[in-house]
């Protein structure tokens, strides 16, 4: 049979095509903070770089500092020198420069939101962003309520059939379930639901969309993924940074609230839904609102939780502060540095199979991974002797550093007798692909001015997330100072503790 070739660049529908945002304007607010400097901005530069920005694309920064134009352009172009992932090219920055703009103002001040709406229509009617604006907001929950309503009472939230408007959200998305439902009935009291945009970054990171690739584009791995091949699944997060300088952020929040109820949820989302009946945005978020909805934290929580929090000591070979003593940090802090929950996804595919999720701050090194580990084969035909260095099957996806897949299997160790050792076999980005891949924040943004909304997270997915960390959040709630571990470590005790009460151990990856 011959196949007819159709050439892609005459199909709209090919999705190799680049996708280029149509007419818009970006309006970031909270543009001295760090994430704008190191994130937000060097995306849109890389964006640019790209290509994938339209020709009149305008950047609006709105803050409290005395600024001119210039000083806001200055402010992007350091932080674009420093942090962008492509190469600093003058014409590109002299491109993107032409449609920087500054608004001073406090968020309580009705005259600097007029002003605001007056730079958003003369950038429209002087570089023709079509009336197409984002509204970036990069500040604290606490500030989400008075910014929308001045949007809204300064006419900004309006667009009608042929404009749009859209409102894009930094977590923290409340603190509790309670909190995130009043966040949510704020928010969308200006903006329909299809116009909110919240951030996770970890949906926008390469390895993460790859497990949807890996799960359900090979008919090698689903047979095997549920509970009758899969002994358990662990989810990391860790990092090897402290929190000096992040105080105002993290204190009171702490690691579970920082990165499981988002991050982690939605890997195990993405590790435990069904398949979704096509990747069109409401079928995807379908399947992840069931998962959501079907999973628990598993008690007794004493035994099935970690919590702790890094001492001083020696990491490496730097002499490093204890939480306590970072600044900012009150003395006696009951901030967790590291938590770690039991999970259990009630359904059939996967009742009994524990999803143990842990995340800290300080400890041996960085490194994101889903750990599948399979059941041992029922019976092994070897002499005991030949298999004692034989662990279980595993399957691991490695989000990052060091982006890829690896299969853990046993092999024979050559030589003249049967002995049986783990072996591995890697799928490495860099081998595999020559393409880079662009950061999370490039495809976000991208997929903001787009109006695509596949990779961000309902309400409900929110609030289900929520739902699912509550009861572990008010247990831990009467505790006191968590237990220290120290830098460099992998944890406090407790965590070992959890797992071998299982009988199982936490990988050292
Ligand atoms: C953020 C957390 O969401 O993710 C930080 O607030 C954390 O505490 C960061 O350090 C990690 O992101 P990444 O992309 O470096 O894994």
């Amino acid at each position: 049979m011959t196949r007819s070739w159709t050439n892609p660049l005459r199909d709209p529908r090919d999705k190799r095509l680049p996708r280029i945002a149509g007419p818009s304007s970006l309006v970031i607010f909270g543009v001295t903070g760090d994430l704008s400097r190191k994130k937000l901005m060097p995306a849109i530069y890389d964006l640019a770089h790209r290509g994938l920005l339209p020709p009149g694309f305008s950047l609006v920064g709105f803050a409290r500092r005395e600024w001119e134009h210039q000083d806001f352009g200055e402010l992007v172009h350091d932080a674009v020198a420093e942090h962008a992932r492509t190469p600093f090219r003058e014409s590109v920055w002299n491109r993107l420069a032409e449609g920087i703009r500054f608004v001073q103002g406090t968020f309580d001040d009705d005259a600097a939101f007029d002003r605001l709406a007056e730079t958003v229509h003369e950038l429209d009617a002087e570089r023709g962003t079509g009336g197409n604006t984002a509204f970036y907001l990069s500040i604290p929950p606490w500030a989400f309520p008075i910014v929308t309503k001045q949007l809204s009472r300064s006419g900004l939230a309006d667009f009608d059939e042929n404009t749009w408007r859209r409102v894009v959200i930094e977590k923290p998305f409340g603190h509790d379930l309670a909190s995130a439902q009043e966040l949510n009935s704020v928010v969308n009291q200006v903006f329909p639901e299809e116009s909110v945009f919240r951030i996770d970054h970890y949906l926008g990171k390469e390895t993460v969309q790859n497990i949807l690739a890996l799960r359900f584009a090979n008919q090698l791995f689903e047979p095997l993924w549920n509970a009758h091949y899969v002994d358990h699944v662990q989810i990391t997060m860790a990092e090897d940074i402290g929190l000096g300088g992040r105080a105002a952020y993290y204190d009171g929040i702490g690691a579970a609230r920082d990165v499981i109820q988002n991050h982690l949820l939605q890997l195990l989302a993405l590790t435990a839904m069904e398949e979704p009946v096509s990747f069109e945005p409401g079928a995807l978020r379908a399947e992840k609102v069931k998962v959501l909805g079907a999973t628990k934290a598993v008690g007794p929580f004493d035994e099935t939780t970690a919590a702790g929090q890094y001492s001083g000591g020696w990491q490496g070979g730097t002499k490093v502060p204890g939480l306590a003593q970072e600044a900012g940090f009150a003395k006696e802090s009951t901030t967790e540095t590291y938590a770690a929950v039991t999970l259990e996804v009630q359904n059939r595919r996967w009742a009994g199979v524990p999803f143990y999720l842990r995340t800290g701050k300080r400890l041996g090194r960085r490194v994101t991974e889903i750990a599948v580990v399979f059941k041992r084969a029922p019976h092994l035909p070897f002499d005991s002797t030949a298999t004692e260095e034989l662990g279980e099957n595993a399957l691991v996806i490695r989000v990052q550093p060091d982006e890829g897949v690896t299969m853990r299997f046993g092999s024979k160790v050559p030589g003249t007798t049967m002995e049986v050792r783990d072996v591995t076999m890697d799928f490495g980005y860099g081998h595999s692909f020559t393409e880079s891949s662009p950061e999370a924040y490039e495809r976000l943004i991208l997929d903001v001015l787009l109006g695509e909304p596949s990779l961000f997270p309902v309400n409900e997915e929110v609030e289900l997330s929520w739902k699912i960390l509550d009861p572990v959040l008010q247990h831990w709630a009467k505790r006191g100072v968590p237990e220290p571990y120290p830098p460099g470590s992998w944890g406090p005790p407790a965590a070992d503790r959890m797992l071998e009460r299982t009988g199982r151990q936490w990988r050292r990856p």
